[in-house]
């Protein structure tokens, strides 16, 4: 298996009101390259803040990332182009289509303009919001929004994709679609990391999961080998017999 992210030692500390909030404590894993690779954990694990890290966003308080053998705060301009992002509080321009949402961001990152029509025609199509592609999107469902902002981050045909949270209160259908593309971007070789609350989610889609806990990692390995672990039938249990606590949404 080559490691496509290597974090090492990993720490952030944010310091709020004179507090110190140590969000990532001390984590180490690598990430596969061509894996479908989930983190979970409960609200505040720091699942977003490792994610912020891993994509450039903010610099580690401690330890270091290489992505694609780049690291994370020397050459981050040579990840950037590399990577697509889906944040999880999402980022559209409400004042424009959908279309010129996802033109804004094949401009952002140099995507010749017929190559960039074409994959804007065929993901509108795959998520299903051709009929849409000229409406604003500040009129957009949330499920819309979310759909949209899962393409927009790969207009550019990134390596590696991030989605943060991509179905959180999605319904049953419009999952669905999110899980094709998930398996469809594999196939296609890319690595894809991705947060969820859902342990389904985790457990159908993921080549190995990583457990987050109060800014640690307690556990990596995929879904089976972490129920056999834990004598467990699903993910949660997993996280109940990893910690002693529910995890609450
Ligand atoms: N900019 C910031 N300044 C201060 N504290 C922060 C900042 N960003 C995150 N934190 C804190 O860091 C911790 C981890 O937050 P983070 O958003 O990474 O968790 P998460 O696992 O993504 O949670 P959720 O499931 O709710 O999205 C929390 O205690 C949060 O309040
Ligand atoms: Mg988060």
């Amino acid at each position: 298996m080559e490691p496509i992210i290597e974090v090492r030692n990993l720490s952030k500390i944010f310091i709020s009101r004179g507090r110190k909030i140590t969000a990532v404590d001390d984590v180490t894993f690598d990430v596969y390259k061509g894996e479908i690779f989930g983190m979970i954990g409960p609200n505040g694990a720091g699942k977003s803040t490792a994610f912020a890290m891993m994509t450039t966003l903010i610099k580690p308080t401690g330890g270091s990332i290489r992505v694609a053998g780049f690291d994370v705060v020397k050459e981050d301009d040579r990840i950037r182009p590399i990577i697509g992002i889906v944040p999880q509080k999402l980022s559209l321009y409400p004042d424009l289509t959908a279309r010129e949402n996802l033109e804004l961001m094949g401009n952002l990152y140099d995507v010749p303009k017929k190559v960039m029509e074409e994959r804007i025609e065929y993901y509108l199509k795959l998520v299903n919001l051709e009929t849409h592609a000229d409406r604003l999107t500040g009129g957009f469902s949330g499920g819309m929004k979310q759909r949209l902002s899962v393409i927009s981050a790969v207009i550019h045909d990134p390596q590696i994709i991030f989605w943060d949270e991509p179905t959180t209160g999605l319904d049953p259908q419009t999952r669905q679609a999110i899980w094709k593309l998930a398996r469809k971007f594999n196939k296609e070789g890319k690595t894809l990391i991705f947060t969820t609350h859902y342990m389904d989610e985790a457990d159908k889609l993921c080549d190995r999961v990583a457990i987050m806990n109060a800014g640690k990692l307690i556990a990596l390995d995929n879904p089976e080998n972490l129920k056999k672990a834990s004598n467990s039938t699903n993910l949660e249990e997993v996280f109940i017999h990893l910690t002693g606590e529910e995890i609450r949404d």
